[in-house]
């Protein structure tokens, strides 16, 4: 079983063991601002390859180098003007910048998958103080088995892959509880290929110009996006073991509800568990429960679980993003 260290009482000495186990080429698991993550060293090659091993993760879908400083970013990706000014308006944060790749980059071929671009994100708090340390940016997908939900607690990535992995950092639940959202700049315009932690208007605002969604960006997108740009947006992802029910008006006898603005729903009286992702209304607070939630339900053995309407402004996108794709046929 991994080692479980929590970074709130033993910084240094928590620092001083990831940076051992990464430099031996093992991964880790690493708390973020966003969700928990399984790093590894980003320019060698077993190490990658053990997170694919780990994750079960299809070879054809490329990692997120994390980067601790924009030198070091600056060493591995080629910013243009737009792509530059979004790092120094959001990093450290949500945000991954798809950019072309330096040619002197020493991140290894299989964390991109052979890609000539590179998906970029500064991290907030430990994960950084461990990218800092270590000195070479890490790899690091969400610490799941691939297609499942990702973890945003020490102990989620426990149950999922505690027995194949040596050490889990734990600095308590993550605070946004949503992946990156990734943009690609392409001939001056900014794409949005997933959308996560840091909302499409904020990106906007900064940007000066509007995000090119997938549904908008063309045929061509639209055949190839999902698969080839950003291959995390396979349709099933984030999927439970019960089905998922969108957009639910009652509850049916057995399911589990997970609602949303404190707004009770008919037949809850019958439901195998009722959570609110956020009673007031707030989609921050709805987002940081999202993952944990949908595992609870999960746990409760339900066989639907029921999701009343989430908005769809705000981090709402995302989090409807989620939802069908847990919904999606498997
Ligand atoms: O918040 C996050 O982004 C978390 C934490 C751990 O940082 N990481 C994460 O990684 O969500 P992952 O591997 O689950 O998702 C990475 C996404 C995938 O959809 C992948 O296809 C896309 O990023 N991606 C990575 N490099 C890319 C590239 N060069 N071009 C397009 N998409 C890329
Ligand atoms: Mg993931």
């Amino acid at each position: 079983m991994a080692e479980i260290i929590d970074t709130t009482l033993d910084r240094a000495g928590a620092l001083a063991r990831a940076v051992d186990v990464l430099g031996r080429g093992r991964p880790i698991a690493l708390p973020t601002e966003t969700v928990y993550g399984l790093a590894a060293d980003a320019t060698r090659a077993e190490a990658i390859a053990s997170i694919y091993e780990v994750k079960g993760r299809p070879r054809f879908n490329p990692l997120i180098s994390h980067v601790s400083d924009m030198e070091m970013a600056a060493r591995h990706g080629l910013f243009d003007p737009i792509s530059r000014r979004l790092a120094e308006a959001f990093w450290p944060g949500p945000l991954t910048l798809v950019v072309a790749r330096a040619p002197d980059s020493a991140v290894h071929a299989l964390a991109t998958a052979g890609l000539e671009t590179l998906g970029l994100r500064m991290p907030e708090g430990f994960a950084r103080a461990v990218i800092s340390a270590f000195g070479k940016p890490l790899a690091a997908p969400s610490a799941n088995t691939s297609g499942r939900i990702s973890p945003t607690t020490a102990a989620h990535v426990a149950d999922d892959l505690g027995s194949a992995i040596d050490l889990i950092l734990d600095a308590g639940p993550a605070g946004i509880g949503l992946e990156s959202t990734i943009v690609k700049v392409e001939n001056g315009q900014l794409r949005l290929l997933r959308p996560g932690g840091l909302a499409a208007a904020d990106i906007e605002a900064v940007a000066g110009q509007r995000l090119l969604r997938p549904e908008t960006a063309g045929a061509a997108i639209q055949a190839v996006g999902a698969a080839l740009e950003a291959p995390g947006m396979l349709a099933s992802h984030y999927a439970p073991d019960a089905a998922v029910r969108l957009d639910a008006t009652e509850v049916r006898p057995g399911e589990a509800l997970i609602r949303f603005g404190g707004v009770a729903l008919p037949g809850e009286e019958k439901a195998a568990i009722v959570l609110d992702l956020s009673p007031t209304g707030n989609l921050r607070e709805a987002a940081a429960h999202l993952f944990s939630y949908m595992k609870q339900a999960d746990a409760t053995g339900a066989r639907t679980i029921a999701f009343s309407a989430i908005p769809d402004d705000g981090l709402g996108e995302a989090i409807r993003d989620r939802l069908e794709r847990a919904a999606a046929p498997r």
